[in-house]
């Protein structure tokens, strides 16, 4: 049942009561279970607790297979507790043991039936005395499992699939539920834990982490083998390896990129303001506790723009445009360093503790590095996105603190969290000052530093911290007309951009007829100039005005993802037929979600466009991500008989 706002506000705990001290470091343990259930795990850390994960993984590119052992540290938290619940999906499991000194004592396991979005809890019996030497010492389990092909968090590429096209390519993604899909845990973003692996690979090909790599252990024609260590606990959502053809280029001091032999230079010219985006935010969130900052570009399959995985952010290639233009995306992922993986939601129903703060933190950065105008413009580009899912979301999906028990987090993805969450912390900003508010973010980066916190404590913090001399300015309406109303409310404070008001001038110019798309002023425009520009067109546009834009901005032959992605929307609302082959080459060369769902809706909502897009889903779909699958079938609903 959703909680009410107000309860959700009296159930609220104050910061000294729901957490105690947690360095980081081996056997840090999080702070103890708050009272939010995160409904999307089975595990109960208010019962054991992982402390730190061992894993020693084999990857097997013909099976499509990554088996071996996960050990796993627990304390038990509750000295009553006898069954260690942990989530699972899709894994074979088979053996649980415990460890005894130098024994293996076989435990007796069970797999519960698999639910469609959480899987299957694994439970496993254990002994009333465990083998340690003090009481509430933890101890450890080894699980020997496997996972399966069809493993929602893992994509196996084969060569033809990646950009050398000589060798094959698997990644994991892990957030929001996925991590139970390649390792037995407790797969909830309360609980953190710190891990060391070692990965077997095959010859000729690299393991990266989100973690330290401390030595080749082998190398040699029988294959690789990789150690890494994470000494920093982190929630089960960031778990990540990738295993390819890698090289990597440093960007400065504390960071640098991995990618394919053939992109990684144009990855490393391209991201080359990492660095100085690392400074700019040490100075306004405090100190990177990560130590190294990498980037790992994917094959153009990878289901996301980035993902914030420590130490080392997973990136789409769709970003690299070629002049730095779409480089908030690095901005956004490195924020997550402090919003998300330093202090992490509670459950995915707080998802905007993490993806609002960071797109707060990303338009600081990109202010800084690079300056107000395009901040600005970013700003509006996002208002824009987040009113186009209002036009199409249903009021729950609205909301900023959703109930999403019994549902996919991935399904209720939207822009909410992200634009909505930060529009509020720009309303909370506004009303007690920049300055208090910057002061106030790092002192909430520091309170919460590897803890997971959920809306009620950050709103207890919030006003703890910056009470208001006005106490109708907080009252429990007002944070209610954000928190559990759809929309926005009347008084939040919109973004505005000079830049994106010329481009507005100019766009109406050619529709009024008063000039020639030739004839325009854009020769200085940058990517959101262009963007604001085709987003903004008319919706029906003639067959003559169609090819008029072409033919002027060759926007067909866009090279930049994002542009082509826009003006793709307009060729399918319009019917432009020249436009078409490039619509399935961006189709089936792609598979990052958010470029390419609204493409096959947009057709999808057409007579003609029905045929053409159930034909490209066919040739595409193997090459597409399980989780971008798992969005797109629904939408492009196979015809009964073609074996899709
Ligand atoms: N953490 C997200 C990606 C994510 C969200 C994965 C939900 C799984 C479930 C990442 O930080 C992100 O927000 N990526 C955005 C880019 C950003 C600039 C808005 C993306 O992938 O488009
Ligand atoms: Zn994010």
């Amino acid at each position: 049942m959703r909680m009410s706002f107000i309860a959700l506000l009296a159930s609220a705990c104050t910061v000294a009561c729901t957490n105690d001290t947690a360095e980081p470091g081996a056997g840090a343990v999080s702070a103890p279970a708050h009272t939010t259930v995160d409904p999307h795990s089975y595990a109960q850390p208010e019962l054991f607790r992982v402390q730190h994960a061992r894993l020693e993984l084999e990857v097997d590119f013909k099976a499509r297979t990554l088996s071996g052992l996960a050990a796993l540290r627990v304390a038990r938290v509750d000295p009553k507790a006898r069954e260690l619940v942990l989530d699972t999906r899709d894994l074979s499991i088979r053996e649980a043991q415990l460890v005894d000194g130098d024994e293996l004592v076989p435990l007796e396991f069970r797999l519960d039936a698999r639910d469609p979005i959480l899987g299957s809890a694994l439970r496993i019996a254990l002994p009333e005395k465990l083998p340690a030497r003090e009481a509430g010492e933890p101890f450890t389990v080894h699980i020997l499992y496997e996972t399966r092909p069809e493993a929602s968090g893992l994509q196996w590429l084969p060569p033809e699939l990646t950009a050398g096209k000589r060798h094959p390519f698997m990644f994991t993604q892990s957030q929001a539920v996925h991590a139970r899909s390649w390792i037995p845990l407790q797969d909830t973003p309360q609980v953190r834990m710190t891990f060391d692996a070692r990965i077997g690979t095959p010859p000729g090909l690299t393991a990266v982490m989100g973690a330290a790599r401390r030595k080749v252990v082998r190398d040699d024609h029988a294959g690789n083998l990789w150690a890494f260590e994470m000494r920093q606990p982190i929630p089960s959502y960031l778990m990540a390896l990738a295993v390819g053809e890698l090289e990597f280029r440093p960007i400065g001091a504390r960071t640098g990129v991995y990618a394919e032999p053939s992109v990684v230079e144009a990855a490393q010219r391209e991201f080359a303001d990492t660095e100085s985006m690392l400074v700019a935010s040490e100075k306004l969130y405090g100190p990177y506790r990560w130590e190294r900052y990498d980037l790992l570009i994917l094959p153009p399959s990878f289901p996301f723009g980035g993902m914030e995985n420590p130490r080392l952010s997973f990136i789409t290639p769709t970003v690299i445009a070629g002049d730095k233009s779409l480089t908030a995306l690095i901005a956004h992922e490195l924020a997550h360093s402090w919003s998300g993986n330093l202090v992490t939601n509670a459950s995915w129903n707080d998802m905007w503790l993490n993806e609002g703060f960071t797109v707060y933190l990303e338009r600081q950065i990109v202010e800084t590095v690079y300056g107000k105008r395009r901040r600005d413009m970013e700003d509006v580009l996002g208002l824009q996105s987040l009113r186009e899912d209002f036009a199409s979301l249903e009021n729950r999906d609205e909301l900023l603190t959703p109930d999403l028990k019994g549902r996919d987090p991935d399904d209720a993805f939207s822009e909410v969290p992200y634009e909505k969450g930060y529009l509020f912390l720009r309303w909370l900003e506004s009303q007690v000052g920049s300055e208090k508010f910057a002061a106030f973010l790092r002192g909430y980066f520091d309170a919460f530093s590897f803890r997971s916190v959920d809306t009620s404590q950050f709103l207890a913090y919030f006003r703890e911290k910056l009470p208001a001399s006005d106490p109708q300015l907080f009252a429990d309406a007002r944070l209610a007309a954000w928190l559990s109303n759809p929309g926005l409310p009347a008084d939040a404070v919109l973004p505005a951009s000079n830049a994106l008001q010329l481009v507005d001038a100019q766009r109406e110019a050619w529709q009024a007829g008063k000039r020639r798309a030739a004839d325009l002023e854009t020769a200085q425009w940058s990517t959101h100039e262009w963007l604001h520009f085709v987003d903004n067109l008319p919706k029906q546009l003639t067959a003559a005005q169609m090819a008029e834009l072409d033919r002027a901005f060759h926007l067909t032959d866009a090279g930049n993802a994002r542009i082509a992605h826009s003006w793709l929307r307009v060729a399918i609302r319009n019917r432009y037929e020249p436009a078409l082959p490039r619509l399935e080459a961006y189709l089936t060369g792609i598979g990052r979600r958010i470029l390419i769902k609204p493409l096959y809706e947009d057709l999808m909502a057409t007579d003609w466009g029905k045929e053409f897009a159930r034909r490209v889903y066919a040739k595409a779909r193997t090459g597409y991500h399980p989780m971008a699958v798992a969005t797109l079938d629904p939408i492009v609903k196979p015809k009964s008989g073609t074996g899709l």
